[in-house]
């Protein structure tokens, strides 16, 4: 069932996306009245990250560690072997690991980040650069920590909101091919490469584009790393949209993506639908430097810091990464969602990517200064008049300069994201029509300031305030015309 996809043609012509699973275990949720939600986000200082979960409706913070397991995932964990070393669950899952991702070692981590951290602390000495399509917030981080600098080289208008260009996460090669020029290629820890590019919209890259990274590699004898958190949606997007793949099977994409890097990591939160990561390479002399700092950092070598139980659901989900149906189910859902928002004259990011749907802050918000967080703003607004829960991902995600001044993200965006087989169709219909409402309302809301800001990370913890009482005026706008509606 090769080219079984989610979208399917109805009667009218409409292409819409169909489950192609039942659902067999269920969660209930809660849809609290305005005014309790209200309550709920100032509880939360205005961070959607410190809300309690009985107080949303629809959870779209993250598909980290959210995606809904299938039948055998959850079976499996019932054969996990608990062994402080040696557990043949970790055995089952090295061998679906080196069959998805064509790689000999395998090193398992309890997640993307602490994969992260122990590549960095391998491969990047002080004063090195780190070339990437774009970078993620604790990728920075480790990387920044461990005294490299991180260069973002997509190509010029790979920033832009509406788009008809296919591959926005490509890495342009005139760009990197400057910056061996400009450091020398002793100075480049490596290049790295995130499949559906997380921070700019879930947006994917080409294989041609890993093709001409790796030559310009070769050339100058630089390792190439993979951070292959969401590489399932990047296959699939490369058998949608680049020809030489239309009739490929996404096992063989995923296995020529792999080939392509010295060195690829994961976040299992979202690749493998589970909890836990891993690391992988054919290079002996790679996998000793990172082997002992595996040990200290995460447990042994057959755990790494999970439980062995995920590490079963890991070797099934993995090979369910190649299955058609599991990986194009968040991207037809999402472009349900951007398409008809983007009828509508919402602003959002197109083409619809991976991961979710993303909002352009600053569009929708073009009254609220950047310094005011729009996309902050935005998400406690959606939230107060819908109970869905979304990530900022602006200037609340970014830090401040050495003077204390906020560093202006390039993009405001509030993301909605789409963990697999987890929402509905009329529960998307639900999110479209209440972003829809807030467009049409949008001057009611307004800016937020901080009122306790973390130093580190501070998207997280943090706590803000709105500016003024537009919470208020958007409460009772939402009143006047839902009436005693949730
Ligand atoms: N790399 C990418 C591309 C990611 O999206 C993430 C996490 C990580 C690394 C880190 O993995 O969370 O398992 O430590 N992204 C999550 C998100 C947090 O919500 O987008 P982790």
């Amino acid at each position: 069932m090769t080219n079984q996809s989610n979208a399917i043609k109805f009667y009218s012509g409409e292409q819409i996306p169909v489950e192609q699973h039942k659902v067999r275990i269920v969660q209930k949720l809660f849809l609290r009245p305005i005014e309790e939600r209200k309550t709920a986000i100032e509880g939360a200082g205005f961070n959607t990250f410190l809300l309690n979960t009985k107080d949303v409706f629809l959870d779209m913070l993250t598909d980290s560690g959210t995606n809904a397991m299938s039948d055998n995932q959850v079976s499996s964990m019932l054969q996990a072997d608990d062994a402080y070393a040696g557990s043949q669950s970790f055995y089952r899952m090295e061998e679906a690991a080196r069959e998805v991702f064509g790689k000999h070692y395998v090193l398992p981590v309890h997640q993307g980040r602490a994969a992260e951290n122990i590549v960095s602390q391998a491969f990047i000495k002080k004063g090195e650069v780190i070339p990437m399509n774009y970078h993620f917030t604790t990728t920075k981080e480790h990387m920044e920590l461990n005294g490299g600098k991180v260069l973002e080289i997509y190509a010029d208008d790979g920033l832009d909101i509406k788009s008809s260009k296919l591959f926005k996460g490509n890495i342009d090669i005139d760009k990197l091919n400057a910056v061996f020029e400009k450091y020398g290629k002793e100075k480049v820890a490596f290049v790295r490469m995130e499949a559906s590019t997380n921070l700019i919209g879930g947006q994917p890259f080409s294989m041609q584009n890993m093709r001409d990274v790796r030559a310009v590699c070769d050339k100058n004898d630089t390792m190439m790393v993979l951070d292959a958190s969401l590489i399932g949606e990047n296959a699939y997007f490369i058998k949608q949209r680049e020809d030489e793949f239309k009739n490929a099977e996404i096992k063989d994409i995923l296995l020529e993506m792999c080939s392509y890097a010295d060195l690829i990591y994961f976040s299992s939160r979202k690749v493998s639908s589970t909890r836990g990561g891993g690391i992988l390479t054919n290079k002996k002399e790679y996998y000793l430097k990172m082997r002992d700092l595996l040990v200290l950092y995460e447990g042994f070598l057959t755990y790494g810091g999970m439980s062995v139980r995920e590490i079963e659901a890991m070797a099934v989900g993995l090979r369910e990464t190649c299955d058609d149906t599991v990986i194009s189910q968040s991207p037809s859902f999402i472009k349900y969602a951007v398409d008809n928002l983007d009828a509508a004259g919402v602003p959002v990011i197109t083409p619809a990517g991976a991961l979710g749907c993303h909002i352009d802050a600053m569009g929708f918000l073009s009254h609220v200064p950047q310094e005011q967080y729009p996309a902050g703003a935005l998400a406690s607004a959606l939230y107060i008049i819908s109970g869905i829960r979304g990530m900022e991902r602006g200037t609340i995600s970014s830090v401040r300069d050495e003077n204390g001044k906020d560093i202006l993200a390039d993009v405001e965006l509030l993301r909605l994201a789409f963990p697999r087989r987890v929402f509905t169709l009329s529960q998307t219909m639900y999110v479209v029509d209440r972003v829809k409402w807030l467009f049409d309302n949008r001057e009611l809301v307004g800016g937020l300031q901080w009122t306790e800001e973390p130093p580190l990370l501070r998207f997280f913890m943090g706590r803000l305030e709105p500016i003024g009482d537009w919470t208020e005026k958007l409460v009772a706008k939402f009143r006047a015309d839902f009436g005693d509606s949730l």
